[in-house]
C-alpha cells in the first residue's frame, strides 16, 4: 500500500449527447482511464466522473429534425456513449448527464452566488436572426461567402479556406443553415460573466504548475488581448436551464457543462454515501484533475477556475490538456475511413489493441498524436504479442506438463526477478506524469529482458535432456514469474489481457508491483491465448465499415442542404487534399492535331522555366492555330499518365458544357506564364 493514500477525483471533457463516440474521442477517454487505473492499482482513493454534455442549439435542431424531444435524443445517446465507454473498458465510477436535478442545482447555485457578488452584468447585443425560425442563430448556424477570400460555404466564424475569423454579419450572402432564409439584425439582453474581476487571480493561477507551460503561454496571448466579459445566456428556443429571475434567457451550453463534472460527482455521492464537500470545497485537500482536449483549454484554464473562486470553491489541481488525433498523418476523414466509430472499431477489433497503441504514443505534451495502421499492427504484434504474451506462452506449456502446473519452490535468479521490481519506481513515475510511451518503453525493455533469459537458457533443450527436469522447472517458473510482474505494470492500459492473465496466474487482482513476491509452490492454470496478432482483413475491413457509414450519417444532415457540410459527401475532397494541387498559368507555345484522335489536341505549354506536353480534350472548341499564344491554368503537378496517344504530363483547366463551347483563360487578364493560382 501507498504511504499515504490520496483522495483524487478525475474528469475527462463531457462529450456532446448528438453523435457517436469515435477514436478522436477515445485518445482522452483511454489517456484518463489508464491514468485512474493506475492511480487506483497503487492503492489510491482515486474517482473518475463524467457525463453527457446535453444542451445547447446543435442537440435542439437535431432533436428536431429526428422528430423527437431532446430528452428523447440525449437518453438514446447516453445509452450508446455508456456502451461504447463499457466496451473500451473506460471504467467511470459515474457516467451521468449535464441534463440533470445536480447539475441544475449547482448551475444556478453558482450563478446565484456570481450575481450576489456582482460578477454578472448586463446588455443588450445585436445577433443574426432567423425570421422563418425565429431563433438566434449561432455562429455555426451561418454560411455564406468568406467576406476575405470569397470562398463560399464558409461558417459565420471563421472561413476553412483561408483562415479569416470574422462576424457573422460579415458574411457575404449568409443565410440560416437551419431554414436557408437570410438572417438579420435582431437586438436581445443577453448576461454576461465578468472575467476581468478574475484578472490577477488567473494570472497567478495559470503560472503555478496548475496548467502544461505550452498552454500557460498561449493564455498568455488572451491576458495580452485583454480579458473580455464572457456571453453566458442564450434566448429561448433553447435547450437547457432557464436563468433564475431571467424568463426566456437559459444558461449557454458552456455554462453548465463543467459544472456538470459537480452534477456527476454529486450523483455518485448520493449513491455511494461519500462527502461532497471533501472534494470541492474552498478549504478542500482532496486532488481534483480535468483531462481535456487543446481546443478547449479556455473554458477550463479560465472561465472554471473564475467561476469556481467566484462561487466560492475549490480551484482544480491541475488541467491535462492532450493533442488530436490524425490517421495515416491526416485529419480523420469520412471519405478515407479513417472517421472511425467506437462502435464499429469494436464490430471489427479489439480494443486493447487501440489502448496498447495510443498509450505508446501518448505523452505529457499538448501534441497531435498519429495512429498509423502499419504502424499500429507492428506495434501490438511486435509489443504485446510476440514479445508479452509470448514470455508465458513459452513456458507455461513444459510447467503444466512436466510438473502438474506447479511453479518451482524457489527462485532461480532473485536478483532478475528483483530488477522487474525496482522498475517500479521510474515506471510509476512516468505513469505518474502521463508518459505513457516512455512506460510502454521501459515495459517492453523488461519483455525483452525475460524474452532472453529464456532464449539464454534454452528450456526446450534442457526438456530433452535427462537429469536437467529441475533446471527446467527453476527457469520455466521464473519466466512465469517475470511475466507475472509485467502484466502488472501493464494493468492499467491493457485490463482485459490482464485479467486473463490474472486467471491464468492463478492470483487475485495484481496490485502495483513494488508489492509483488515470485509466486513460489504456486500452481497456475491452462495458458490460453491472451491476445491474437491484429488481423489484417479485419482492419481493412474496419476501413471500408467506416466508409459506408457515411451514408449511415447523410440523412440526418439533410436539412442543412441549403449550406452543406464542405467533407461530408464521399466525392469530395479535404482542403488539405486542395492544397495539393499545383495550378499555374501556362503559354500554349504550340498546338497540333493528334493523328486520330478525334477530341484530343496536343499542347506544349510553358510555366516560363519549363515547357511540358499535354494532351487535352478541347480539339471540339478550338483548332490549333486559335490556341498558340495563349494563356491556359493547369495542374502542374499531375504525375504524366500514359495515354493512347502518348505521355500527358498535366491537365488543361477549361471549363463549359462542352462541345464549342469549352473556354480557357483570357488572353488579356493580366496573367503571366508560371504564376500560381491561390
Ligand atoms: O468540446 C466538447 O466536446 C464539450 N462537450 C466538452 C465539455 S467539457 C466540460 F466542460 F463539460
Ligand atoms: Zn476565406
Amino acid at each position: 500500500m501507498p504511504k499515504e493514500i490520496r483522495k483524487i477525483l478525475v474528469t475527462s471533457a463531457l462529450p456532446y449527447a448528438n453523435g457517436p463516440i469515435h477514436i478522436g474521442h477515445l485518445v482522452e477517454y483511454i489517456q484518463t482511464d489508464i491514468w485512474v487505473r493506475f492511480q487506483k492499482q497503487r492503492g489510491h482513493n482515486c474517482l473518475y466522473v463524467c457525463a453527457d454534455d446535453a444542451h445547447g442549439t446543435p442537440i435542439m435542431l437535431r432533436a428536431q429534425q429526428e422528430g423527437i424531444t431532446p430528452e428523447k435524443l440525449i437518453a438514446d445517446t447516453w445509452v450508446q456513449h455508456n456502451a461504447d465507454f463499457a466496451d473500451f473498458d473506460v471504467a467511470f465510477d459515474n457516467f451521468y448527464s449535464t441534463h440533470s436535478d445536480e447539475t441544475k442545482d449547482f448551475a444556478e447555485l453558482i450563478y446565484n452566488r456570481l450575481h450576489e457578488k456582482g460578477h454578472i452584468t448586463k446588455r443588450t447585443i445585436t445577433q443574426a436572426y432567423d425570421p422563418v425560425k425565429n431563433m438566434f442563430l449561432p455562429d455555426r448556424f451561418i454560411k455564406g461567402e468568406c467576406p476575405k477570400c470569397g470562398a463560399a460555404d464558409q461558417y459565420g466564424d471563421n472561413c476553412e479556406a483561408c483562415g479569416a475569423t470574422y462576424a457573422p454579419t460579415d458574411l457575404i450572402n449568409a443565410v440560416s443553415v437551419v431554414s436557408g432564409e437570410k438572417p438579420i439584425d435582431k437586438d436581445s439582453e443577453h448576461y454576461f460573466f465578468k472575467l476581468t474581476d478574475f484578472e490577477a487571480m488567473l494570472k497567478e493561477w495559470t503560472r503555478s504548475g496548475h496548467i502544461q507551460e505550452q498552454i500557460a503561454n498561449k493564455l498568455d496571448e488572451w491576458f495580452e488581448a485583454g480579458l473580455q466579459d464572457w456571453d453566458i445566456s442564450r434566448d429561448a428556443p433553447y435547450f437547457g436551464f432557464e436563468i433564475p429571475n431571467a424568463p426566456g434567457k437559459f444558461f449557454y451550453v458552456w455554462l453548465d457543462a463543467p459544472i456538470g463534472y459537480m452534477g456527476s460527482f454529486k450523483n455518485l455521492c448520493d449513491k455511494k454515501g461519500l462527502n461532497f464537500d471533501e472534494y470541492w470545497a474552498k478549504d478542500s485537500t482532496a486532488e481534483l484533475y480535468h483531462f481535456i482536449g487543446k481546443d478547449i483549454v479556455n473554458f477550463h484554464a479560465l472561465f472554471w477556475p473564475a467561476m469556481l473562486t467566484g462561487a466560492d470553491f475549490r480551484t482544480p489541481t491541475a488541467v491535462f490538456a492532450h493533442g488530436f488525433l490524425t490517421v495515416n498523418g491526416e485529419k480523420m476523414s469520412k471519405s478515407r475511413g479513417t472517421f472511425i466509430k467506437a462502435r464499429t472499431y469494436l464490430d471489427h477489433l479489439n480494443p486493447e489493441y487501440l489502448r496498447y497503441y495510443f498509450a505508446a504514443k501518448l505523452s505529457s505534451r499538448v501534441e497531435d498524436i498519429d495512429l498509423n495502421f502499419e504502424d499500429f499492427s507492428q506495434r501490438v504484434n511486435t509489443d504485446l504479442v510476440n514479445k508479452v504474451v509470448n514470455i508465458a506462452s513459452r513456458c507455461s506449456g513444459f510447467i503444466k506438463k512436466r510438473f502438474d502446473g506447479q511453479l518451482s519452490a524457489s527462485c532461480a535468479e532473485p536478483e532478475l526477478f528483483q530488477e522487474f521490481i525496482d522498475a517500479s519506481d521510474a515506471i510509476a513515475e512516468h505513469y505518474e506524469s502521463r508518459e505513457y510511451g516512455k512506460a510502454m518503453r521501459a515495459i517492453s525493455a523488461l519483455a525483452d529482458k525475460a524474452n532472453q533469459y529464456i532464449d539464454d537458457k534454452q528450456p526446450w533443450v534442457l526438456a530433452k535432456q535427462e537429469g536437467s527436469d529441475e533446471q527446467l522447472h527453476a527457469i520455466c517458473s521464473l519466466g512465469i514469474n517475470l511475466f507475472y510482474v509485467i502484466a502488472a505494470y501493464l494493468k492499467p492500459v491493457v485490463p482485459a489481457m490482464v485479467t486473463k492473465a490474472e486467471t491464468f496466474l492463478n492470483v487475485d487482482a495484481l496490485p502495483w508491483p513494488n508489492q509483488l513476491t515470485p509466486l513460489l509452490n504456486h500452481s497456475i492454470n491452462k495458458f490460453k491465448p491472451l491476445m491474437t496478432r491484429v488481423d489484417p482483413d479485419k482492419l481493412a475491413a474496419l476501413i471500408s465499415a467506416s466508409k459506408e457509414s457515411l451514408e449511415k450519417i447523410a440523412p440526418i444532415k439533410k436539412t442543412k442542404k441549403k449550406a452543406p457540410e464542405t467533407n461530408e459527401k464521399p466525392d469530395m475532397i479535404e482542403f488539405d487534399d486542395f492544397v495539393k494541387i499545383d495550378l499555374r498559368v501556362a503559354l500554349i507555345e504550340k498546338a497540333e492535331h493528334v493523328e486520330g484522335a478525334d477530341k484530343l489536341l496536343r499542347l506544349t505549354v510553358s510555366t516560363g522555366d519549363e515547357s511540358r506536353q499535354i494532351l487535352a480534350g478541347i480539339k471540339s472548341a478550338y483548332a490549333p492555330e486559335d490556341l498558340e499564344g495563349r494563356l491556359t491554368v493547369i495542374v502542374a503537378n499531375l504525375k504524366p499518365r500514359k495515354m493512347r496517344f502518348g505521355i500527358s504530363e498535366g491537365m488543361v483547366l477549361a471549363a463549359g458544357p462542352g462541345d464549342e463551347d469549352i473556354w480557357i483563360l483570357s488572353p488579356d487578364n493580366g496573367a503571366k506564364p508560371g504564376m500560381r493560382i491561390k
